[in-house]
């Protein structure tokens, strides 16, 4: 073979790569409002930065007529490039051959990358959009599946993962994407379930269709097995290239740290009056965060799913921080079951990748009811209250109102560990609000008077005077400072500041027992 035939064979075997599944399939995929594979990459990576690996792999199945059907890269494209300047690694599945579909050949490719993310620290992002398992490789592709979900879970709190499902994700393929640190989903074209309507119809004779079932909103307002619900696949990338930019490349490295063009003086008298002195007057908590935080800028987590309580990043003074915040707009705040769950797991994101914890609380307790009770809000509200007590990172509370009970502990109190606690003047701290407590102290005495509902309101009136305040919790040092609101912003960035040579550890375990 002379040289110009070998480049000529190597130009015709990346061209086959590259046409993935055909003009055709492409076209197809466009028509359903989606990019190919190759097209998401651009977009995910900066421009001409990304390196691709495993190009020419093809798949090895002998079995019926896969022989004669090979296309190299073989629905999968993977490999490493830039995001924001900095290294990252993904793997982008093309549904235009074989309908993305897992093989031996193509999960070994996505392990390769997902390998050497972890070598080298850097993120790993995978865009899913595929018809599962590669039917005609049977239990060779089941392996593949266990192999890649093996190496998200030893990825886990290690370097950052970042799922995107922008098709098809069913059947067991739906794990890998749960246990990576967030999920995008895209609107109209993408859905997730283990079991889809027809076996739903034939086991449990419900009817249901597939974006019922497992489109983006039901993940994102329902399961919360989706964080983020974007328009389209272009809207999905740079989601993730902006999520990325909070964070570390991997859990040695520490969040990168931009240019902060909002002052760190600023301060805000409007927010004095943003807390209502009427402690059951619902406010929004965004308002206090937005005013707070550089240049009003919050990227909310789960914005869709446990509104009672708001997670996401924002910046304090340049610095990343990741925000939990009570939402006395809805539920008055209260802590429930999926509450619990959306902020466990995100102050778990944040203490393993070092992004310090900013709190805003503002809670009457954990949400009453048999539902709850029967659901389990015990363990439930337990991981929040493990999660927040095992951080290690910075973490500052604000009490912006109320902190009542159990939930007082578990809003990163001071007694789990967390450095820098403030409250507002319009703070109450207390075991429960002053008619619960009046209920119960006075029930004998309410029983028998003459007028009880005097007795009753002059009671509460002596409760609030006394508990529904800051000062108690500030003598004892459980408040750092009572703040006034509009001081929010500088206070928390000297807070952080101070907190930035902070070295903090658990005991030597293997691990805890997260109550699960
Ligand atoms: C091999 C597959 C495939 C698969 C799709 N294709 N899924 N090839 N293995 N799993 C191929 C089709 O043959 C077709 O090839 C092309 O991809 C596009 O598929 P269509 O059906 O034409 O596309 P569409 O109408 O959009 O439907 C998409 C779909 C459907 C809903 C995903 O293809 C589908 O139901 N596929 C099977 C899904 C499934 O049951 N997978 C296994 C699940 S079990 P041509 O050549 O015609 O273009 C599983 C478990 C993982 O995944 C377990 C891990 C532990």
């Amino acid at each position: 073979m002379t040289l110009q035939e070998r480049l000529d064979e190597l130009r015709r075997r990346h061209e086959l790569a590259q046409a993935g599944g055909g003009a055709e399939r492409v076209a197809r995929q466009h028509a359903e409002g989606k990019l190919s594979a190759r097209e998401r990459i651009d977009l995910l990576f900066d421009e001409g930065s990304f390196e691709e690996i495993d190009k020419l792999v093809e798949h090895c199945c002998q079995d019926f007529g896969m022989a004669e059907q090979r296309i190299p890269g073989d629905g999968v494209v993977t490999g490493h490039g830039l995001i924001n300047g900095r290294s990252a690694y993904a793997f982008a599945q093309d549904f235009t051959v074989f309908g993305g579909s897992l093989s031996e050949a193509n999960a070994a490719k996505v392990c390769k990358i997902m390998d050497l993310a972890m070598k080298t620290g850097a993120p790993i992002v995978g865009l899913n959009d595929s018809g599962g398992a590669r039917i005609q490789e049977g239990v060779a592709s089941l392996a593949g599946y266990a192999d890649i979900f093996l190496r998200n879970t030893l990825a886990s709190g290690v370097v950052p993962q970042v799922s995107a499902v922008m098709g098809p994700c069913a059947g067991g393929a739906v794990y890998s994407p749960a246990i990576t640190d967030f999920t995008v989903m895209v609107e109209k074209s993408s859905y997730m379930f283990v079991t889809g309507p027809e076996v739903i119809k034939t086991v449990m004779h419900e009817d249901v269709t597939k974006e019922e079932l497992g489109g983006p909103m039901t993940h994102n307002a329902t399961s919360g097995v989706g964080h983020f619900v974007t328009r389209d696949d272009p809207d999905c990338l740079a989601l993730i290239r902006e999520l990325l930019s909070f964070m570390p490349q991997n859990n040695r490295d520490e969040p990168p740290r931009v240019e902060c063009r909002d002052p760190i003086d600023r301060r805000d008298e409007e927010l004095d009056g943003v807390v209502p002195l009427e402690s059951d007057r619902p406010y929004d908590i965004k308002d206090v965060i937005h005013r707070v935080v550089d240049d009003g800028y919050l990227v909310e987590v789960h914005e869709h799913f446990a509104k009672n309580l708001v997670v996401g990043f924002a910046r304090l003074g340049g610095e990343s921080v990741g925000v939990v915040a009570n939402q006395p707009a809805v539920l008055a705040g209260c802590l429930d079951i999926n509450a619990s769950v959306k902020g466990a797991r995100f102050v778990r994101f944040c203490d393993a990748f070092n992004i310090p914890l900013v709190t805003f609380e503002d809670v009457p307790g954990f949400l009453p009811g048999t539902q709850q009770e029967f659901g389990g809000i015990i363990r439930h509200g337990a991981k929040l209250l493990f999660a927040f007590a095992e951080a290690t990172v910075p973490k500052v509370t604000v009490i912006t109102r109320k902190a009542y009970g159990g939930a007082y502990c578990v809003m990163s109190s001071k007694h789990i560990r967390t450095d820098v606690n403030y409250a507002y003047p319009t703070a109450e701290i207390a075991v429960m609000g002053p008619e619960g407590a009046v209920n119960i102290v006075y029930r004998r005495e309410l029983e028998k008077a003459e007028d009880p509902e005097k007795l009753r309101r002059e009671k509460v009136e002596e409760f609030r005077d006394r508990f529904a305040n800051p000062y108690i919790a500030a003598e004892r040092g459980y408040i750092d400072d009572v703040i006034q609101p509009r001081d929010t912003r500088p206070k928390l960035i000297a807070a952080l500041r101070m907190l930035e040579t902070k070295r903090d550890v658990n005991p030597p375990k293997k691990h805890g027992n997260i109550p699960l």
